[in-house]
């Protein structure tokens, strides 16, 4: 018999409210988004302690390049300066992280520091901290179609083998498990062209606090709402058991 899972084994954080944040002190947006590098860190480190297996982020939406030019710089910059100084910490924590997202958008220096990080922690084995920077979900699918498209146009597949596995085996997140759990701070309910594939089944929980309010304690509370609910995937109560 297998036992309820309590700990979700994915967690999927986006982190909004950075700009009210600031807002709401008279300081300039991208001042939120620093102040929200610390709960990054916190939820990472809550993350590792409590035997989360990946941790997925979303950094920055495809769409967020149509933000103002000192804003986006701003995070470009923050990417570049949090990557190399969060780099000893999260090999300390035995993290790897991986980028997933278009990437050949970026500057080359943003590139060359997203693969560094993806190099120097290739080795952790506790937790797989997922970035998703210019990530659109919508995008990714499209990707996943043409790259099926092409697998049947040279013949090495044929339309009636296409399955579910090969559609999520497709994406950016092939082989990393679905995640259980999907967090929003900031007091919407939407995804916003997050995971709109692998969320099929997560948990959303939607926390009014904005993200740089959004720290360790609340990570673990988040936790303990994903325990206290009956996923049931379709199936009636006794069936999930
Ligand atoms: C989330 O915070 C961070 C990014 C989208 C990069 P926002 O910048 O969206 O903050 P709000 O939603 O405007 O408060
Ligand atoms: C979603 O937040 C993207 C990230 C957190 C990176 P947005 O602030 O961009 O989303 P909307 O505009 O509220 O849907
Ligand atoms: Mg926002």
């Amino acid at each position: 018999m297998s036992e309820k899972r309590t700990v979700p084994r994915h967690v999927a954080i986006i982190m909004d409210g950075n700009g009210r944040w600031a807002k709401q002190r008279g300081k300039e947006r991208y001042e939120g988004h620093i102040e929200g590098v610390t709960s990054v860190r916190e939820a990472v480190k809550s993350a590792v302690r409590n035997g989360v297996e990946y941790l997925t982020l979303y950094a920055f939406s495809t769409e967020n390049w149509g933000r103002p030019a000192e804003e986006v710089e701003a995070l470009m910059s923050l990417f570049c300066r949090s990557v190399i100084n969060e780099a000893p910490e999260l090999i300390a924590q035995g993290v790897r992280v991986k980028v997933i997202g278009h990437r050949s958008r970026f500057s080359r220096q943003v590139r060359e520091h997203l693969e560094e990080i993806e190099r120097s922690t290739a080795q952790g084995e506790r937790l797989t901290l997922i970035l998703a920077i210019d990530y659109s979900s919508r995008d990714e699918m499209t990707d996943a179609v043409r790259r099926i498209a092409r697998e049947v146009a040279e013949g090495r597949l044929t339309p009636e083998e296409i399955s579910v596995q090969t559609v999520g085996g497709s994406l950016y997140t092939a082989g990393i498990p679905d995640p259980d759990l999907i967090v929003r701070t900031g007091g919407e309910s939407r995804l916003s062209n997050f995971l709109l594939w692998q969320a099929s089944y997560a948990e959303l929980y939607f926390p009014t606090l904005l993200w740089p309010d959004f720290r360790e304690a609340d990570f673990e509370e988040a936790l303990r709402a994903y325990a206290s609910r009956e996923r049931r995937f379709g199936l009636v109560s006794d069936g999930v058991k």
